[in-house]
This record gives C-alpha cells, structure tokens and sequence, in this order.
C-alpha cells in the first residue's frame, strides 16, 4: 500500500513543504471564503502538517488518512510539541468515511484526490464529505491537472536527504489518463546501513466540468476555483486547481 514504507522519510524528502504553502494560501482563501465555527476536518491529512499548522492557530481539526504509517508520523510531531493542541487523528479512506460531529471545514490537500482513479470513487468521497461537514460549511480541495500529469510526471527524479534517497519514475499514458509513479526509497536505519522500499502511485486528471458536477450532485455550490496559489481562475497550462465548494 501507498505511504507505509514512504511515510519514514515524506518529511525529510521535503514534500511536507506543500502544507507550509497551502497553509499561507488557506488564510488567503478563508478570509474570502468564510466559514463558521473552528472545527474542521484534513482529509488523507498524511503526516499532518497542514493539520499541526491549523491546530496552531486555533481550529480543532481532526485528520483522517489510510496509512497507519503516516499517521504515526503525524502522531510523533503531535506528541513532541510542548503546547496542547486541539488535534486528533484517525485511520479512514476518504471514498467511505463517518465523523461523529460535523465539521465547519474540510480540507483536502496535494493531489489526494487525483488518487481516486474511479469516477464512482471520487463522488463517493464527495458524498462523505457533504455528510461531515455542517450546512454552509466549505469543502477546499486541490487538484492536479491534466497538463500537470502530462508534462511533470513524466521521467526520472533523483533527490538524496538526510538519511534517505528516493528515486521517482513517472510515466503518462495517453490511452488511459492515468500517470505512474514508481517510487523507489532508501531510508537510512544505522549509519550507513538502509532499507529498500518500492511503491507505485497511480493519478488521474478531472476535468473541471466533470468535478463541478459530481461537488453538485452531492450537495455543493461551487464559490470558486483557482489556478492554485492565485486568486485567478485556472488557464490551460495551470498545474493544478484548487476548489472552493460550499455544502448547501
Ligand atoms: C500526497 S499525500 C498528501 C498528504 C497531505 N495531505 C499533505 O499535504 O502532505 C496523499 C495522502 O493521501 C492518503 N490517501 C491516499 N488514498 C487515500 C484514501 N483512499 N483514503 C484516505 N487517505 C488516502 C495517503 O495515505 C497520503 O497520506
């Protein structure tokens, strides 16, 4: 499964960076886009620094994700901290989950989403989050496009870290919509000794038209969508788009 062997070394390999960004443009969003209420729900939250970052600044969030392994690092950083956040996670899939008290927000950042490679999947997901979420309350998702798939998973990656290696091999196919990533890690377990892992990760595209409908028909006015990071609309060679829906 995805994320149990990456989940030593996702931080340390930089990817975590993402949610420093994601972070700086929600406040952005959320001063547009208002939402009731403090309490909100990260969806596939990984190793949870979005959600640490949110915790920090006042809203109770719970964090949902498969992966155990992700979730122990998001625990790890949780229990580390010398203040007493509002935070908790738990394991869950995004197609088919339940939270006990609805939330004003759900956040659901970098790509996950492009990992639903199942319309039925993806509409799913977004009849469990019309569910979690309060009435009024927002849905913000990321998306990667199509043109990002196409042009930036494509080839071979190199990157060394502080006690790991990953090599990422990408490849898009045409037929089918869908890019593979086979990942290859190296993390280090004693100096100089490390452990192989090898995972593969399948996305797929949505096009615009086809997510407006699907956020609808489970509920959703959509307030916006952005070329993510900016307060434009997205344009053809926009790497991904970021959603703004509210629950009806
Ligand atoms: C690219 S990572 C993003 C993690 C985090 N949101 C971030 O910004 O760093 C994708 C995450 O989605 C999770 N994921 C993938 N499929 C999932 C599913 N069906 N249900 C729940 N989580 C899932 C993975 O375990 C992983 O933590």
């Amino acid at each position: 499964m995805q994320y149990e062997e990456y989940a030593a070394i996702y931080d340390r390999s930089g990817q975590n960076s993402f949610s420093l960004l994601m972070d700086i443009y929600l406040r952005d969003l959320l001063r547009t886009h208002q939402v009731a209420g403090r309490s909100m729900l990260d969806l596939a939250c990984g190793t949870g620094t979005l959600a640490l970052m949110l915790a920090e600044r006042g809203w109770a969030v719970l964090g949902i994700d498969r992966s155990a392994a992700m979730l122990d690092e998001a625990e790890r950083k949780v229990s580390e901290l010398e203040e007493e956040l509002d935070i908790r996670f738990a394991q869950g899939d995004m197609r088919d989950f339940t939270i006990d008290a609805r939330v004003g927000l759900v956040t659901c950042c970098y790509d996950t989403l492009n990992y639903l490679t199942d319309d039925a999947d993806l509409r799913q997901c977004f009849a469990s989050v019309a569910r979690a979420l309060v009435p009024g309350g927002l849905f913000c998702f990321d998306l990667a496009t199509d043109y990002f798939l196409e042009h930036y998973w494509q080839g071979v990656e190199v990157e060394e870290f502080d006690a790991g290696t990953q090599i990422m091999q990408s490849h898009y196919d045409h037929a089918s919509g869908l890019s593979t990533l086979v990942l290859t890690g190296f993390v280090e377990v004693t100096p100089g000794r490390y452990r192989r892992f090898r995972e593969v990760h399948v996305e797929r595209g949505y096009a615009q038209p086809v997510v407006r409908h699907y956020l609808e028909q489970a509920g959703f006015v959509v307030e916006a969508v952005y070329d993510c990071f900016t307060s434009q609309p997205p344009n053809e060679r926009s790497l991904r788009e970021m959603y703004v829906a509210r629950r009806s």
